[in-house]
């Protein structure tokens, strides 16, 4: 298999427009420039690359979502896929764990739900009005995760996170969030202040820096940001003192899926809920990744805690652009006395009800074992990739609980360790090296998330497991001997 095929072009090397508009990625961007030729290349893309330089006569920069440009050596294109498979435009087929960017928990195009959509399309495709598939989804939410007393419906996670921090300045009367490093909380102006700051902005660990990663943010935006450390509780117990009172929300991945997958220690999260009890204000969730993919309650459930706020996003719409705000009664009185606004012409949309109803239906049905059936395999994976690390010498180092999880790579020179935070992270992950293999892995078969995330379907098999590990066991020696470090 090795060498099947010559790469026709040279690799993208990261243009001009690549770094522009991923400034956000800016600590890790300028990394990716560096990368060296790979001369071997089992997978071909000329579809995708005329398709690509197609695109940047109408659409700016040729992607509809900066993030995509990270994809090497080209912005793939894709025909169809089904279950745990996809397949791109020059007939390449990927065994996915990118997912959707984790959005497609039930896999690709599952037959139910597709039905489901299609079924609802022959109704009526959107009446910006109520109806019935509107109360199956909220009754569920209801049932399954125990903070969502009410529920609010929006397009995308980032409006519903835009909605729950209005709504937490609407409740308190304060003006500040605090966030974590490394957290991500959509593109809005708001939420990404402070999210994955270059070490010039890191400013001394005890009070972080909130710059931005965009041009365009008015400068007051990042004014309304305390950024703290992860999993750091003293440090935490010491930014909420610093700024008594003026709080309204402290809000969190419950797992920083986003950055390295590093789950909360020990006492992290049932401090949030105390600091918050103890000084007013409101506890948020934003369980966009984790949402569904750690069980029928979220992470809330999964590490037994309960927030005022909930985001979900992704899997309750299974890839359909639908996203949920939740809540206690108490928190989400402001939306119920029109107090704190919230709107949207496509909100509840029944395309997305009906996609959701059959999602959260198809999660019930896993019952309890859903997350440990999923971590069960992403765990096979993940030792499986870290055995091929060693037999080949690449310092990749799998993190996180299993359902999703991250590839670590050390850089030249740097000791294993306990990765805590987004700190850490970013001074010991390799990204160029890391680009390099995913590149490998893409080329053989095997596609992860751009930034180093693997997300793991309730349509992979243990089949599909043993199938990506032996593709990636050509990946990782074409890796290892086409890779020198700079
Ligand atoms: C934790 C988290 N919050 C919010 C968002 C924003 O979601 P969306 O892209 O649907 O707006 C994301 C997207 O990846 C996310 O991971």
């Amino acid at each position: 298999m090795v060498g099947r095929a010559l790469c026709p072009t040279a690799p993208n090397k990261g243009c001009a427009v690549t770094r522009i508009l991923l400034q956000w990625r800016s600590t890790f961007v300028a990394e990716i420039s560096l990368l060296p030729t790979v001369q071997l290349m089992p997978y071909t893309f000329p579809k995708s690359q005329e398709f690509f330089a197609r695109a940047k006569h109408s659409i700016a920069g040729g992607v509809n979502s900066g993030i995509r440009l990270l994809e090497q050596p080209v912005p793939l294109y894709f025909e169809r896929g089904e279950g745990a498979r996809v397949w791109d435009v020059d007939g390449n087929e990927y065994i996915d764990f990118q997912l959707g960017q984790g959005a497609l928990l039930y896999g690709h195009a599952p037959a139910g739900l597709a039905d489901a959509i299609a079924a609802q399309a022959k109704l009526g495709l959107h009446w910006a009005a109520q109806c019935e598939l509107e109360l199956d989804v909220a009754e569920r939410l209801q049932k399954m995760v125990p903070s969502a007393e009410l529920v609010r419906f929006s397009n995308s996670a980032t409006e519903a996170v835009m909605a729950a921090f209005r709504l937490a300045r609407t409740q308190t009367g304060r003006k500040l969030i605090l966030k974590f490093e490394g957290h991500y909380h959509g593109w809005s102006d708001e939420g990404l202040v402070g999210f994955a700051n270059p070490p010039s902005t890191w400013n001394d660990p005890e009070s972080p820096g909130h710059a931005h990663p965009s041009k365009g943010i008015i400068e007051e935006v990042k004014d309304q940001f305390v950024v703290a450390r992860w999993n750091d509780i003293e440090h935490l117990r010491r930014r909420v003192e610093q700024f008594k009172g003026q709080i309204a929300a402290i809000v969190c991945e419950p797992a920083m899926c986003n950055t390295c997958c590093i789950e909360p220690e020990e006492g992290m999260l049932a401090t949030i809920r105390e600091l918050c009890d103890q000084e007013g204000m409101l506890m948020i969730a934003d369980e966009t990744i984790t949402g569904f993919r750690f069980g029928a309650a979220g992470a809330q459930g999964y590490y037994n805690v309960r927030p005022d706020l909930t985001v979900l996003g992704k899997a309750i719409g299974g890839g359909t652009p639908f996203a949920a705000l939740t809540g206690t009664r108490e928190a989400m009185a402001k939306i119920i006395s029109g107090e704190s606004m919230h709107a949207g012409t496509l909100n509840a949309n029944p395309l997305c009800l009906a996609a959701s109803r059959w999602c959260l239906d198809e999660v019930l049905a896993q019952g309890p074992e859903l997350p440990a059936k999923l971590n069960q395999l992403g765990q096979k994976l993940m030792v499986g990739l870290r055995k091929l690390a060693d037999d080949h010498g690449v310092p990749l180092r799998p993190q996180g609980p299993g359902l999703a999880f991250h590839s670590l790579m050390l850089k030249p020179g740097k000791e294993e360790r306990p990765v805590r935070n987004y700190r850490d992270y970013a001074e010991l992950q390799d990204v160029a090296r890391w680009t390099h293999l995913r590149r490998c892995l893409l080329e053989e078969g095997v596609r992860a998330i751009e930034r180093g995330l693997w997300s793991i379907s309730l349509a992979h098999t243990e089949q599909d497991i043993a199938d990506a590990l032996k593709l990636a066991e050509v990946a990782f020696k074409r890796h290892a001997e086409s890779w020198t470090d700079a």
